[in-house]
């Protein structure tokens, strides 16, 4: 199995379920514009392609669940457009492109990020609406009524995992999960590195969102409990392996490569995994996570190879 090729279907199917998404316009058109610079400015789709991939896994038919696993780019993208803000990481490049306040200034670009994280919950909810073909913008309650009901054996998808992945997805990126380790990554500048507080932002600000794009697949499966607790842990040691991954590239990579400010967590005092580990800790961390994450899958056999894949391109990436 090519896993760069893999990669590249994925993304395809990813991409061009967005493009169709995003190309009925809204008003106004500003706000529209900014969803789609940021959305469409180049990003890997790991998260989605992640969901697909566990969903295969578990002998899915990954075309079934493209909605669902979209609609966890639009949350990433919001949270790498509220992430650059001055506020924050005050960063002016993400995916090779000036970033969106940099484009749209300031209070778009915090708009832009409060719009496609609310878009991606109207994205879960309505994915099975859409699929009769409901227009997005029409929201007439006895239509979406009349839609939902004429679908029923359409998809395999159940209301109930639906609903399950709705509870997922609001968990990891919330308070509890994304939001909390990005508070923390800001608290944590220029303090000391200790290694809980570390432990503690990776698993939030990064790992959180990737393990609830990995377990969206056994969810809308109806796999088996020991399916998703294999799954769980192999989203948690891929997620924070992925952040140690960025921390060291930030270090590593050149700004061209990486479409992103190298050299930028140095700069900002960020509590990193090669701040406190040093770089050859840090990548032996990464690898270590890595092959974890790979022995947890021993209970799939050939339908989980590109999960085991996709584990190992995440030490050898360089953007
Ligand atoms: C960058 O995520 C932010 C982190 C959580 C490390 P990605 O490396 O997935 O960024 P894109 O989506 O490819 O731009
Ligand atoms: C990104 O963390 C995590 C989220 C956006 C939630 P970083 O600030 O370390 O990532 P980059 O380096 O800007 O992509
Ligand atoms: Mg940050
Ligand atoms: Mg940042």
């Amino acid at each position: 199995m090519d896993i760069e090729t893999y990669l590249k279907e994925k993304r395809e199917l990813i991409d061009s379920y967005l493009k169709s998404y995003f190309d009925t316009p809204s008003e106004p058109s500003i706000l529209h514009e900014a969803m789609k610079y940021s959305l469409f400015a180049g990003g890997k789709r790991i998260r989605p392609i992640l969901a697909l991939a566990s969903y295969e896994a578990c002998e899915g038919d990954s075309k079934n669940i493209i909605p669902y696993a979209s609609a966890l780019e639009l949350i990433h993208t919001y949270s790498l457009i509220h992430d650059d803000l001055p506020a924050m990481d005050n960063d002016d490049l993400r995916r090779g492109k000036p970033t969106s306040h940099k484009v749209f200034g300031e209070a778009m670009a915090i708009l832009a990020g409060d719009a496609l994280l609310t878009e991606a919950f109207y994205m879960l909810s309505n994915a099975r609406i859409q699929d009769a073909g409901f227009k997005i913008q029409d929201n007439d309650a006895s239509c979406i009524m009349h839609h939902a009901s004429s679908l029923k054996n359409s998809t395999p998808i159940t209301h109930y995992s639906i609903l399950r992945v709705i509870h997922e997805v609001a968990m990891a990126a919330g308070a509890h999960g994304m939001v909390a380790g990005q508070v923390q990554d800001i608290r944590s500048e220029n303090s000391e590195p200790d290694r809980d507080t570390l432990a503690f932002i990776h698993l939030h600000k990064t790992a959180a969102l990737i393990t609830a794009s990995i377990r969206m697949g056994p969810i809308l499966a109806e796999s088996n409990e020991d399916t998703l607790i294999a799954l769980t842990k192999y989203g948690k040691n891929i997620g924070l392996a992925f952040q140690i991954v960025d921390d060291i590239l930030n270090i590593e990579g050149t700004t061209v490569e990486l479409g992103k400010p190298a050299g930028s967590d140095e700069h900002k005092k960020k509590m990193t995994y090669p701040a406190l580990f040093g770089i050859e800790k840090s990548r032996q961390k990464a690898a270590d996570l890595i092959s974890n994450a790979i022995d947890e899958l021993k209970v799939f056999s050939s339908e989980a190879e590109p999960l085991r894949e996709i584990a190992r391109y995440l030490t050898k990436r360089r953007s």
